[in-house]
C-alpha cells in the first residue's frame, strides 16, 4: 500500500485512487451499522483502515523503552491504561489521585495509536519522555515491525469471549451514531452470530488472542499476557507482576506502605466511574467517557445469553483449545453449568 502521508498533489491523488481500489476489493460487513472491511486478516472499522492504520504501520518507530498495551476492545483496556500510567508515575501518587485521574480519562494518559495519535496527522512522538506509553487494538500480525524488532515491551489483556461480546454490544448500542438504541435479544442474537464468525471490530477473537499469546510464550520478556479475570481475582499479585514486567517493581518499603493496594483502589472501576471527567467528559468524538465504565463483572453474559446461545461460542473455545490455549482464570465450568 502507498505511503500514508503523500507529499504532493499528484502523489496524493494516486494514493486516494489506490485506496479506493483497495476498498472496492475488500470483503465488507456491518457491525451495529458501522462498516467493517476485512483487511490484513482482521475486521477493521472502515473509518480507520486507510489513513490511521496505514499511517501507524508505516510511520511509527518504536524505541526500546516504549510500552505498548494491546487488546481487543472491551477487554479491560481502560483499566490497564490507568494502572500502567499510575505504575510509571507513582512517585506523584497524590497528584495522580487528586488531579490527573480527576481531570483526564485513562485514554488521555495512554494514547491509542490508530484511534488517536495517527488520526488525521502524523504526530511527532520523538519528544515524549520515556517511557512512552501507547495502546493499540491491532492484531499482533499487523503491528509495525519496529515494535517487534526493538526491545519495547507489550502488555496484552484478554477477556473471556462471552463477557467480551456482551460488553461490546452494550458499548456499540451507546455509540453516538446509534443514538442510544435499545439492546434487545434480537440484536444480541444477530450480532452474536457475527461475533462467533469473527466479524466484529478487530476480530476474529481467536486470531487476536492467539497472536499475542504465542508471542508471550516464545518471548516472555517481550509480551506479558494477562487475563481480565485474573486481574479481578488476584489484583495484588497481578499488579506486582505487571510492574515487574514493566521494569518498575514495587520496593519493600512501598509494599509496607500499601502502595499496591492504593493504586488498585485508585484505578478501580468504582472509583474511576464516580469521577466527573468520566461521568460527563468526552475524549473520543464518537462516545462519552461514561460508556467506558459499566459493570466490570465476570460472568455477566449469563444475564443475557441463553444456554443454547452460549453454545454458539463453542467454536471459538475449540479453536483456542486446538492451539493449546486455555484460560488460567476464566472458569469454563460456568459455561458448561449454564449450558446443561
Ligand atoms: P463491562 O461492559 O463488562 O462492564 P475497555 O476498557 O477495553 O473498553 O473495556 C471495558 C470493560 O472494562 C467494561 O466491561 C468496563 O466496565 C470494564 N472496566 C472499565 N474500567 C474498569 C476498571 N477500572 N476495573 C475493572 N473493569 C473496568
Amino acid at each position: 500500500m502507498a505511503d500514508s502521508q503523500p507529499k504532493d498533489r499528484s502523489t496524493h491523488e494516486q494514493w486516494e485512487d489506490e485506496l479506493q481500489q483497495l476498498q472496492l476489493s475488500l470483503p465488507k460487513e456491518e457491525w451495529f451499522k458501522a462498516p467493517l472491511c476485512f483487511y490484513q486478516g482482521f475486521w477493521c472499522p472502515t473509518s480507520i483502515i486507510y489513513k490511521e492504520v496505514s499511517a501507524f504501520q508505516n510511520h511509527f518507530q518504536a524505541t526500546d523503552t516504549d510500552l505498548i498495551l494491546a487488546s481487543l476492545p472491551k477487554t479491560g483496556t481502560t483499566w490497564l491504561k490507568s494502572l500502567i500510567y499510575t505504575i510509571v508515575n507513582r512517585k506523584n501518587l497524590s497528584e495522580i489521585s487528586q488531579h490527573i485521574l480527576r481531570s483526564k480519562n485513562p485514554h488521555e494518559l495512554v494514547l491509542h495509536l490508530e484511534y488517536k495519535l495517527y488520526v488525521n496527522n502524523q504526530p511527532d512522538l520523538t519528544n515524549i519522555p520515556s517511557p512512552r506509553l501507547f495502546a493499540t487494538h491491532l492484531p499482533y500480525s499487523t503491528i509495525p515491525k519496529s515494535i517487534k524488532t526493538s526491545k519495547c515491551r507489550i502488555v496484552y489483556i484478554c477477556r473471556n469471549p462471552l463477557d467480551n461480546f456482551i460488553s461490546v454490544c452494550h458499548f456499540w448500542a451507546l455509540f453516538d451514531m446509534n443514538k442510544g438504541i435499545k439492546l434487545d435479544m434480537d440484536m444480541i442474537e444477530e450480532h452474536m452470530h457475527k461475533y462467533c464468525k469473527g466479524i466484529f471490530p478487530h476480530g476474529p477473537y481467536d486470531d487476536h488472542l492467539l497472536g499475542y499469546w504465542k508471542e508471550s510464550i516464545e518471548n516472555p520478556q517481550k509480551v506479558l499476557f494477562l487475563e481480565y479475570e485474573g486481574l479481578k481475582k488476584e489484583p495484588h499479585a497481578h499488579l506486582k507482576k505487571l510492574a515487574d514486567f514493566m521494569g518498575y517493581p514495587f520496593s519493600e518499603e512501598e509494599e509496607k506502605e500499601n502502595v499496591v493496594d492504593e493504586i488498585l483502589e485508585l484505578c478501580s472501576l468504582k472509583n474511576l466511574k464516580e469521577m466527573e471527567v468520566n461521568k460527563s467528559g468526552k475524549f473520543y468524538p464518537w462516545f462519552g467517557n461514561n460508556t467506558l465504565f459499566r459493570k466490570g463483572e465476570v460472568g455477566d453474559w449469563t444475564n443475557y445469553l441463553t444456554p443454547s446461545m452460549a453454545k454458539g461460542f463453542d467454536e471459538i473455545h475449540e479453536k483456542l483449545k486446538n492451539a493449546g490455549f486455555s484460560f488460567g482464570y476464566y472458569d469454563s465450568n460456568l459455561l458448561f453449568e449454564a449450558t446443561k
